[in-house]
């Protein structure tokens, strides 16, 4: 039995393809890296489909959460999220669901001073809450690329737990929701923080080889790396890269390469047999903090980039209609056997 379905085919579905050994990812028909290009609008047309007006689905969500403005303000981003998400009418559409994640993180900021979206795109809205200036055009495409690359990814734990609650029937605010809360883990969405963390402390090491040899073989695991299903570097984790290095005035990438050269090696050290490379999240926590996102909200901007996923994955799986209902293998104790003779 496989204690984490590693393996398990759950579901079909026609949205991505991750390819553990080669490396690659497929969306919708696309290589990632021609599919991150796409920008944020047309990727998510190409993975909800229909016609999506996300502007409207910005200022519808402004105009519902409004009074909860103030009460949103200085939460943890995550916190804020789940908050924002639950106050909404159960019945909210896709436009609506996906636009409250810019609008929300604008309120965790501004409070009653949340700006009105609509002054640029969906991203643009987005980025302008963080920034102290208007965000460049160079610094917008640079969150587009990863809320893009981060959109879409198979049947990871958030995704699934997404697909189970749609087949319940239930609507797609839940499902949205229930996907977020899997997200909070640090084996799954909650890891560039502890890669800023980790690079912190390596900046302040005298000897960085040494200290992540160290750490590995004390059986702490790096975050930042390894993944259940690349057996090979996470295609992401280039893209991400590459975005970062096309922004200008990244005080971190420098260590932070020099940081993933020695992590790499202390893992192929400690451990030869299990192939163990550089993940979505390293880059991304350098790629966030260079765009001005504090740590805390990298989680929830992952939810930013991940909410088009989830719509797309329960759209199909309620065109599928067939609840989600796996068996366990009982370990517990069991009653004593009932005698089969009956007296006299
Ligand atoms: N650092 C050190 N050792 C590691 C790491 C790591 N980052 N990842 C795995 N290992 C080790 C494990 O300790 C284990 O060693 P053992 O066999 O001696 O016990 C071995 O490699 C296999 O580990 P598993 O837990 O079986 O690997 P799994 O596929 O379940 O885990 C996971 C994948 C959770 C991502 C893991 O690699 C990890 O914890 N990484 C650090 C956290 C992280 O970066 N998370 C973000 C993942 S990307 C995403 O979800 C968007």
């Amino acid at each position: 039995m496989a204690s984490g379905l590693d393996g398990i085919v759950v579901a079909e579905t026609a949205l991505s393809e991750v390819d553990g050994e080669a490396g690659e990812l497929i969306i919708r028909g696309y290589r990632l890296r021609s599919f991150a290009a796409l920008g944020f609008e047309a990727a998510a047309r190409e993975l909800v489909g229909g016609e999506l007006d996300l502007l409207a689905g910005r200022q519808r969500a402004y105009q519902c959460l409004a009074p909860l403005f103030p009460s949103l303000q200085h939460r943890e981003p995550i916190e804020a999220l789940r908050m924002g998400l639950a106050s909404l009418a159960s019945q909210t559409d896709a436009a609506v669901v996906i636009g409250a994640f810019p609008v929300i993180l604008g309120a965790q900021r501004h409070g009653a001073r949340t700006p009105r979206p609509g002054a640029g795109d969906h991203v643009y809205d987005l980025l302008s809450t963080a920034c102290q200036a208007p965000p460049t055009a160079a610094e917008v495409t640079g969150l587009s690329r990863y809320l893009v690359t981060v959109s879409e990814h198979g049947m990871n734990a958030s995704t699934f737990t997404a697909r189970v609650i749609a087949s319940t029937g239930a609507p797609l605010l839940d499902a949205v929701i229930g996907a977020l809360g899997a997200l909070k883990g640090p084996l799954h969405g909650g890891a560039p923080g502890p890669v800023l963390d980790l690079l912190d402390e390596m900046a302040n090491s005298p000897d960085i080889p040494a200290e992540l040899r160290a750490r590995v073989s004390s059986g702490q695991r790096l975050m930042g790396f390894g993944h259940r299903i690349y057996r090979t570097r996470d295609p992401r984790a280039d893209v991400l890269k590459e975005a970062l290095t096309s922004l200008s005035g990244s005080p971190r990438l420098e260590l932070a390469q020099k940081v993933e050269h020695h992590a790499l090696e202390a893992l192929r050290l400690a451990k030869p047999e299990r192939r163990l490379d550089t993940n979505v999240e390293f880059y991304t926590a350098v790629l966030l903090e260079r765009l001005g996102f504090s740590r805390d909200a990298f989680t929830a901007l992952f939810a930013t980039g991940r909410v088009l996923g989830w719509t797309a994955h329960y759209l199909e799986q309620r065109a599928l209609g067939r609840l989600i209902r796996p068996g366990s293998l009982y370990t517990g104790p069991r009653p004593p056997a009932v005698s089969s003779c009956s007296p006299g």
